[in-house]
């Protein structure tokens, strides 16, 4: 336990930003009955940390009372009730400058004097590593926070696991399940796109859980031939169609990522990559091939009750570690317990797939290639 150096609280805010994940809600749930519970006054703010940037934009004022029955509901919820933004990083804001372009300025110190002004004394941030990297330079200026990790890619280092990652493997597996029998039926092979940025987990746990032929994972760049070859090996032998996973961040040997658009002030979008296996398989093999890309339903939905739990975990010991005096860290999952890493310690790295780990190696021993 921190010996705590801080004035007693009175009032906390809660922010969520990035993109949203499965088991938001359930951690604002919890972090507030948890901080009432103890006498605090809550506040949400909108979008991220738009509500305070730009509160003429909202009817309320863009901060928002989170009372009993305001967050009575919610746990099974997907999305947010705060709502969230990746876009218009507040280190990296887009203006139009005097010359008529677009300029980033750095808006960090008026989110400082925003909470001041309202009079908070702590802030719980809820978002993955845009999020945290915006938390660390907030501490760094004075904010007593504490961050929760959140992310459905599962690529944030210093925690076993994030909160709507599970949400997202159950759906992408239950469509995998689904794709087999029009695949076999049609004899074709199914590429399916997951998300997962630059890390293939969603892509790994999906496939080997979801009896995928093939996954394409960032960690192991592909060789389209080899994929191919699975095709082929599964014709020979009466298996007509073939299930290929690929991670939107999957690349092949010697070639880059396929992204969708960059815009000034957020991280590029990425996809595209599931059309260009597709489209090389069937050249290559002559296999009629369709693909579906999973995109934005692997975040939408009810948390799985795994993530419901972690959620609810996350937001209660945030609120514990602000009352015990810790600041700067983050929330993290390291089973079975719920520990605090600082926030410096988790940002700047991603957690990505070891290719020499349990799942990739029961992967192959089932017969799956990565290409
Ligand atoms: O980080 C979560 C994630 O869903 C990634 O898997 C994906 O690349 C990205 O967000 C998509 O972001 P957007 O909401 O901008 O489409």
């Amino acid at each position: 336990m921190a010996t705590n150096q801080y004035p007693p609280i009175k009032k906390i805010a809660i922010s969520t930003g990035g993109g949203d994940a499965p088991g938001l809600n359930a951690v604002i749930r919890a972090a507030a009955l948890s901080a009432i519970d103890r006498g605090w006054e809550v506040y949400g703010v909108r979008d991220g940390f738009h509500g305070l940037l730009l509160p003429e934009e909202y009817p309320d004022g863009g901060f928002i009372s989170l009372t009993r029955k305001k967050v009575s509901g919610i746990t099974h919820l997907g999305g947010t009730i705060l709502g969230t933004s990746n876009r218009n990083n507040p280190m990296r804001y887009p203006i139009i400058g005097m010359n008529g372009q677009i300029e980033e300025v750095d808006r960090t110190d008026e989110i400082v004097r925003g909470f001041r002004l309202h009079h908070i004394d702590a802030l719980i941030t809820v978002g993955g590593d845009g999020s945290l990297a915006i938390a660390s330079v907030l501490a760094k200026k004075g904010l007593r926070l504490i961050s929760v990790p959140k992310t459905i890619d599962n690529d944030l280092d210093k925690t076993d696991v994030t909160f709507g990652f599970d949400t997202a493997v159950s759906f992408a597996t239950e469509a995998l399940d689904r794709l087999h029998s029009t695949a076999a039926s049609h004899g074709r092979v199914m590429v399916v796109e997951v998300m997962g940025r630059y890390a293939g987990w969603i892509a790994l746990h999906s496939g080997v859980a979801g009896s995928a032929d093939v996954i394409l994972i960032p960690e192991n760049p592909y060789d389209i031939h080899k994929v191919v070859a699975k095709v082929k090996e599964r014709d020979d032998r009466g298996d007509k169609f073939t299930i290929v996973v690929v991670a939107e961040g999957a690349t092949p040997i010697g070639g880059g990522v396929s992204v969708v658009e960059h815009e000034a002030g957020r991280a590029e979008r990425l996809g595209g990559v599931g059309e260009k296996v597709a489209a090389e398989i069937h050249a290559i093999s002559g296999k009629e091939t369709r693909v579906v890309v999973l995109g934005h339903l692997l975040r939408g939905g009810s948390p799985t009750s795994f993530d419901r739990l972690t959620a609810l975990r996350f937001g209660a010991a945030a609120v514990r570690g602000l009352e015990d005096g810790q600041a700067g860290v983050m929330v993290a999952l390291d089973p079975p317990h719920v520990k605090y890493v600082p926030i410096e310690d988790a940002i700047g790295k991603m957690k990505m797939v070891p290719m020499n780990s349990d799942i990739v190696l029961t992967a192959i021993d089932l017969g799956i290639t990565f290409g």
